[in-house]
């Protein structure tokens, strides 16, 4: 299995919480090794363009305001088959469906506070990835 990369939030609900922490330990514990990280402020625009796949969801302004509620930290995670491990242990979208011991049973309040983003393809991820970090800040 190769090494990859994916795109990781730690979100507003779990920063909020000062569960940044326990949200990481619980990513290196999974074999996901924290190769950039940064605490920011989302703006609207970050906020919007992100989520623009969702931008026809009933739910896209709710999750606009949310990702803007509180700092997030945003990282960049290396492993072997780093999108699939992380998804794995970010657990269900809805944290009344993830498994015991993912990061969603244990930290999400809610489908919308779910503590957690993470890419859902590699292709996916090099996009969010460049979205966030220029390469010089990503040091493997
Ligand atoms: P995320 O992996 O960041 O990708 C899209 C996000 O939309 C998702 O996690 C949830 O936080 C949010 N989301 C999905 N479904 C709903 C919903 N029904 N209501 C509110 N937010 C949702």
């Amino acid at each position: 299995m190769a090494v990859t990369r994916t795109f990781s939030i730690i979100k507003p609900d779990a920063t909020k919480r000062n569960l940044t922490g326990a949200v990481t330990k619980k990513l290196e514990d999974a074999g996901l090794r924290v190769v950039a990280s940064k605490r920011i402020r989302m703006s609207q625009e970050q906020a919007e363009g992100f989520y623009a796949v969702h931008k026809e969801r009933p739910f896209f302004g709710e999750l606009v305001e949310f990702m803007m509620s509180e700092p997030v930290v945003v990282q960049v995670l290396e492993g072997e088959d780093a999108v699939a491990k992380n998804r794995e242990v970010m657990g269900a979208t809805n944290p009344a469906e993830a498994a015991e011991g993912t990061i969603r049973k244990e930290f999400a309040l809610s489908i919308g506070e779910n503590s957690v983003h993470g890419s859902d393809s590699e292709e996916n991820a090099a996009i969010e990835i460049a979205y966030f970090f220029s390469n010089d800040e990503i040091v493997g």
